[in-house]
């Protein structure tokens, strides 16, 4: 079975489509998959069913994957763990789990690629573009790597110094929405407003090169403010809504440290950054009648693995 995590992203989404860097947390859940070679390629996602050449979206990202690839027709069965369409990334995940299937059942024993960790990249980002459009990749960098990192499109990606571990909170706060439908909204916003969208894209710019440095110095009150200040940029960007809106106050009512939409918005997850205790955020949203959870960012000391 091949699995891929998911993403949370701290700072940064939708100004990272136009390359300003963007922090992001890679979380554990996300999805499975098995594959088996096959005369024909088909995919089952859930519910859903795709065959090769079908003309639906999920044959065309999965043709893509496996062209991308290089593997011959397999057929792979997907099970997804987290909730979709909620800016966690899930269909990041099915794509990586379902690269990492691919890879495994038509492989093994193969000489390895060169750059294996990049062959998989790839092959996620083709099954991305065909949902997404113009994806920074982030999602798929989250979803196959995780930890904690910066990320700017076509460049750069860098792990980030956890000095102390975050404790973040996570809720659906609203109907899932369209990454796609979100992304092209704000490309017409800033076709109408440039120095509008130039502004917050500075200012967002801003506070992720401040995030770093808090991170990096174990500063949670600061990076929970830079979080706060994300979320007014966004909202000024017509990305939050009133549901976004409340379950953030809700959260900061209840101790967090920040909070802020993680994703594309317009409905989907708010993420908070708790100090410490993450019950009581919980506890406020599963009182609103919010499905939520935690997760912790263990601090980078904690996360060295011993060489064996
Ligand atoms: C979606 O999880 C994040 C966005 O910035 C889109 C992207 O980076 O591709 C909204």
């Amino acid at each position: 079975m091949a699995r891929a995590g998911s993403k949370a992203i701290l700072l940064g989404e939708h100004a990272v489509v136009y390359g300003i860097p963007a922090i992001a947390v890679g979380l554990k859940n996300g999805a499975r998959a098995e594959a088996r070679q096959a005369d024909r390629a088909t995919i089952r996602v859930g519910t859903r069913q795709a065959t090769s050449g079908d003309g639906s979206e999920l044959s065309r990202a999965f043709d893509a994957l496996l062209q991308t690839l290089g593997a011959p027709p397999c057929s792979v069965t997907v099970e997804v763990d987290i909730p979709t369409g909620v800016g966690l990334g899930a269909s990041a995940s099915i794509g990586v789990a379902t690269a990492r299937a691919v890879i495994e059942a038509t492989e093994a024993g193969a000489a390895a690629a060169a750059d294996p960790r990049k062959r998989l990249y790839e092959a996620a980002m083709s099954w991305e573009r065909v949902f997404h459009g113009n994806p920074s990749g982030i999602d798929a960098w989250g979803a196959a790597f995780g930890g904690c990192f910066s990320f700017v499109r076509g460049g750069g990606v860098h792990s980030l110094k956890v000095a102390v571990p975050l404790t973040l909170a996570v809720a659906v706060a609203g109907p899932a929405a369209s990454t796609r439908e979100m992304v092209e909204g704000l490309a017409r916003l800033r076709d109408r407003k440039p120095e509008l969208a130039e502004k917050s894209f500075r200012g967002i710019e801003s506070l992720v090169k401040n995030a770093v440095l808090c991170i990096e110095a174990g500063d949670c009150v600061g990076l929970g403010k830079l979080m706060d200040l994300n979320q007014m940029l966004l909202a000024g960007l017509f990305l939050s809504t009133d549901e976004l809106e409340r379950a953030c106050d809700l959260a900061r009512g209840a101790g967090a440290l920040g909070a802020k939409l993680t994703g594309s918005g317009g409905g989907g997850c708010v993420v908070a950054l708790a100090d410490q205790d993450p019950s009581p955020i919980l506890a406020a949203w599963r009182q609103a009648g919010l499905e939520c959870f935690s997760s912790i960012v263990p601090s980078s000391a904690e996360n060295t693995e011993a060489p064996s």
